[in-house]
């Protein structure tokens, strides 16, 4: 998979997804969503969902920190985290969460992700892939968003 950055105007967003982020959704799979508040990580979540058929109503699980869907005609559940309020790894693991990221049937989308970083090794083996969804602000142009996709080599 090549890498380079794509500039996101909100009008292309579901072009972008459909060409450059539905090949990457299997399940099995994990996206990280990294960038900063307001790189528009939420934006693309809800995007995204709806392309893959989910048709609840999408918000960032901020206080929950998952929320997990089911299309029922393709049987993809999607756990969509939000982890910017997760002071631990420990707590992940206490509420049971590594093993929603195990599941065969499902894909994980996650915001926040960084503190999972090195719980990521661990799961070697068990996932199709983690991709990394980078977005970006270039401040001489707040409204521009770039979205840099990069596949998570584990060792
Ligand atoms: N691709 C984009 N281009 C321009 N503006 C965007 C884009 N994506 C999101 N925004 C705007 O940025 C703001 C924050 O988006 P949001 O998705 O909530 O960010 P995050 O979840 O990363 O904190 C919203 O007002 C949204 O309309
Ligand atoms: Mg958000």
């Amino acid at each position: 998979m090549q890498t380079h950055t794509i500039i996101v105007p909100l009008d292309k967003l579901d072009a972008i997804i459909n060409k450059h982020i539905i090949p990457l959704v299997k399940a099995g799979s994990i996206l990280l969503l990294c960038g900063q508040l307001g790189a528009g990580k939420t934006t693309l979540v809800k995007a995204l969902m709806r392309q893959i058929g989910i048709v609840d109503n999408i918000s960032s699980p901020t206080f929950s920190y998952v929320n997990s869907y089911n299309n029922s005609d393709t049987g993809l559940i999607v756990h969509h985290f939000d982890l910017y309020r997760l002071n631990s790894v420990d707590e992940f693991f206490m509420q049971g969460f590594d093993e929603l990221l195990q599941e065969k049937n499902a894909l994980a989308i996650i915001e926040w992700p960084e503190i999972l970083m090195s719980f990521f090794e661990q799961l070697q083996g068990t996932i199709s892939g983690i991709y990394c969804l980078n977005l970006d602000h270039n401040f001489a142009q707040p409204e521009t968003r770039y979205l840099t996709i990069t596949p998570v080599k584990l060792l």
